[in-house]
């Protein structure tokens, strides 16, 4: 059932066009094409699907320490704050907070796609009647100026570990942003962890080949966009563990010498040359906690899973 939204303020984000992105990253000598290009309509449902596999447990492993330690999780929170989710992620996992939490003053989902932000802000507004929900689109890594929720705490929520699709640097620059925007409240944030690299690996290149469309997916979307010549059937989805640098990699890697004309540029790769498509990086708790110590919070309290496949942590300004 949709509801209706307290708020809606509108930022205009400026997407970076796509056919910009994609030039400038073929060019590179190391091709590469950002990751939050996988996110068109295809791709998000197909990253839904992902997040349903066997193998990747990231999803399922965040929300069952949610459930598992909702009533520390809603000590640490506290009571009576706003709740800013940064990205509109996973209703579930909001719901779940959002029931842990003691008269949460407010649910203010902040997103870059604003078809997607209405719907799921929506949705929850739905589920949850008395709850003031208020929806900001905005692209939440730039400077954008944040209304006026009316006073009281805020406490920010960033799950899914999509802390890790940025770099160490990055993700410092998201977190002291986040930080001042906070303005002194707390935030819960779901990191995936360094594991045994079986794991890692089959949840990256699991056995029904979703991963591999979401990577390809990128192709299909130059061809339909961008006037791209790409062959699929000439490239295949590669992801493994750069172990120096604590990440899962994502590539697209060209199965022969080829041209691909692409917006009438003609794109040259040779065999095995790859386009890198994405990081996932994975950390230690402590190493975690130190980035965050490095953008000016104080790590306050960590949950993992018996396994300890996945962290979930409480950050104090
Ligand atoms: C959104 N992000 C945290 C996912 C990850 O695991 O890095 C994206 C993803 N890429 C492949 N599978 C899932």
């Amino acid at each position: 059932m949709q509801g209706i939204l307290k708020d809606f303020h509108d930022f205009e984000p400026e997407q970076e066009s796509f056919l910009s992105a994609v030039l400038n990253g073929l060019r590179k000598q190391q091709k590469s094409i950002p990751s939050k290009f996988f996110y068109d309509e295809r791709g998000s449902g197909l990253f839904d699907q992902i997040c349903e596999l066997d193998e990747y447990y990231p999803t399922r492993t965040e929300l069952q320490i949610l459930k598992d330690h909702s009533a520390d999780i809603s000590a640490v929170l506290g009571s009576r704050a706003h709740l800013i989710e940064f990205g509109s992620g996973s209703s579930t996992k909001i719901r779940t907070l959002l029931d842990a939490m003691e008269q949460p003053l407010s649910y203010v989902p902040m997103d870059i796609s604003r078809d997607h932000l209405l719907i799921a802000a929506k949705r929850l507004a739905g589920s949850f009647p008395d709850l003031p929900v208020i929806a900001i689109c905005a692209d939440y890594t730039s400077d954008f100026p944040f209304p006026n929720l009316g006073g009281g705490r805020k406490t920010g929520f960033f799950p899914g570990s999509t802390i890790g699709n940025f770099t160490p640097r990055e993700a410092t620059e998201f977190l002291k942003k986040a930080r001042n925007l906070l303005e002194g409240g707390g935030m819960l944030i779901g990191v995936d962890l360094l594991k045994d690299e079986k794991i890692l690996h089959a949840a990256y290149n699991d056995t029904l080949g979703v991963t591999a469309d979401f990577n390809l997916n990128l192709l299909k979307r130059c061809n339909q966009e961008l006037k791209g010549g790409f062959d699929i059937s000439k490239f295949e989805h590669r992801a493994f563990l750069n172990r120096e640098k604590s990440r899962i990699e994502m590539h697209l890697i060209s199965l022969c010498d080829q041209i691909v004309p692409l917006d009438g540029e003609r794109i040259a790769f040779r065999e095995g040359e790859t386009i890198h498509t994405e990081n996932s990086y994975k950390y230690s708790v402590e190493s975690f906690q130190a980035l965050a110590e490095e953008a000016g919070f104080s790590p306050q309290a960590v949950w993992t899973d018996s396994a300890s496949l996945f962290s979930v942590h409480y950050l104090k300004s």
